[in-house]
């Protein structure tokens, strides 16, 4: 049996840091143990502008820890005032990589987002001439649709035609959690691809619901039914180039997470290649693993794969969850898989 596995550095193409302590806290966590990670622009008020980028990037900066061999890659929020020329100009300039898309009313800070597609179409078109990707939140907000059927029923009304109108546009659907997605994204070409989070493959609904309300497994999209997450850990395991790793660590405070509405959003990122490595492994795909952690996404968003390595072994012993990371206004919870993992990071 494997008992240490050496991958190239990772990447994480879907992350959220937050601003002020809870940057500071969060951000060591996957400076760790990641090369890169694609930063999403959901802060209050959201990442709009150049400026806003810039400025936000120089506060990551300043939060990960001397000496860490971690570059952040930066993303614009769209909005429908979004300015067509600044957001190309800093994708030429290098300063932003992706634009992310959230439906307005969508998912944690989403209210500056899209309510009318028609209204984005000359940014979504600025955008396609200069081959800059759109990160898509792919949920529909209409509260008629069932919070189960939000995905399918946005591929049907707002992605498969945007990309029919625009087929030039390179889209990453975000944090994919149906077989519906993953089908969508394998019948689509090089155009497009999908992030999937560790936790999606981990946990389905039940997770959630069953013997008791478990808030921390709360996240958007929500976890589905088990035959989705199956279909997500085939298409992570498939090596197909157009499925890579977005954990979506996502994280808020416990208070935030145990209340009577609490918030969505699960923190993985201390032991997402943990989790990962025993997943793979439980599944007989562990050589798969490099090509979807470090590989893929990197070609999808046209960049050299990392540098460096990181090297996990498997202990005999179960290891523990990692501790609650504790930051001045509370303790955040660290995502419980509810399967031992052995594997840890070794360096
Ligand atoms: C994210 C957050 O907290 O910012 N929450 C979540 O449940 N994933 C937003 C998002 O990616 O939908
Ligand atoms: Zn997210």
């Amino acid at each position: 049996m494997t008992d240490t596995i050496t991958l190239t550095r990772p990447d994480d193409w879907h992350l959220h840091l937050r601003d002020g302590a809870m940057l500071d806290a969060v951000t060591p966590d996957t400076a760790a143990d990641f090369g890169r990670a694609l930063i999403m622009p959901n802060l209050v008020p959201p990442v709009v502008t150049g400026a806003d980028a810039a400025a936000y990037r120089d506060r990551i900066m300043a939060a990960i820890p001397a000496g860490a061999d971690f570059t952040p890659m930066m993303t614009l929020y769209l909005t429908e005032g979004t300015d067509p020329d600044d957001l190309v100009a800093a994708a030429k300039s290098g300063l932003i990589t992706a634009v992310k898309l959230y439906p307005a009313g969508a998912t944690t800070n989403s209210a500056s987002g899209v309510r009318d597609i028609d209204k984005v179409m000359p940014v979504l078109e600025a955008m396609a001439e200069a081959d800059v990707p759109l990160c898509v939140h792919g949920e529909v907000t209409d509260p008629e649709i069932d919070i189960f059927d939000r995905e399918a029923v946005f591929i049907d009304r707002v992605l498969d035609p945007l990309r029919t109108r625009l087929p030039q546009l390179r889209v990453v659907m975000e944090h994919v959690t149906t077989s519906d997605g993953v089908e969508y994204v394998k019948g689509g070409g090089d155009s497009i691809a999908a992030t999937l989070t560790t936790h999606h493959l981990f946990i389905n609904r039940n997770h959630i619901l069953a013997g008791g309300i478990r808030p921390h497994y709360y996240c958007l999209p929500v976890a589905k039914r088990e035959s989705h997450r199956r279909a997500l850990l085939t298409a992570a395991m498939s090596g197909d180039a157009s499925f890579f790793l977005g954990t979506d660590s996502a994280p808020h405070l416990d208070q935030a997470k145990l209340a009577p509405c609490g918030c969505a959003g699960i923190y993985t990122a201390p032991n997402t290649l943990a989790c990962l490595a025993q997943i793979f492994e439980a599944e007989g795909a562990l050589d798969r693993l490099n090509g979807f952690v470090a590989v893929h996404g990197a070609a999808f968003y046209g960049v050299p794969v990392n540098g460096g390595t990181v090297t996990l072994r498997r202990e005999t012993d179960a290891q523990p969850v990692p501790e609650a990371r504790a930051t001045p206004e509370g303790a955040l919870t660290v995502f419980d898989p509810m399967v031992p993992i052995h594997w840890t990071v070794v360096g």
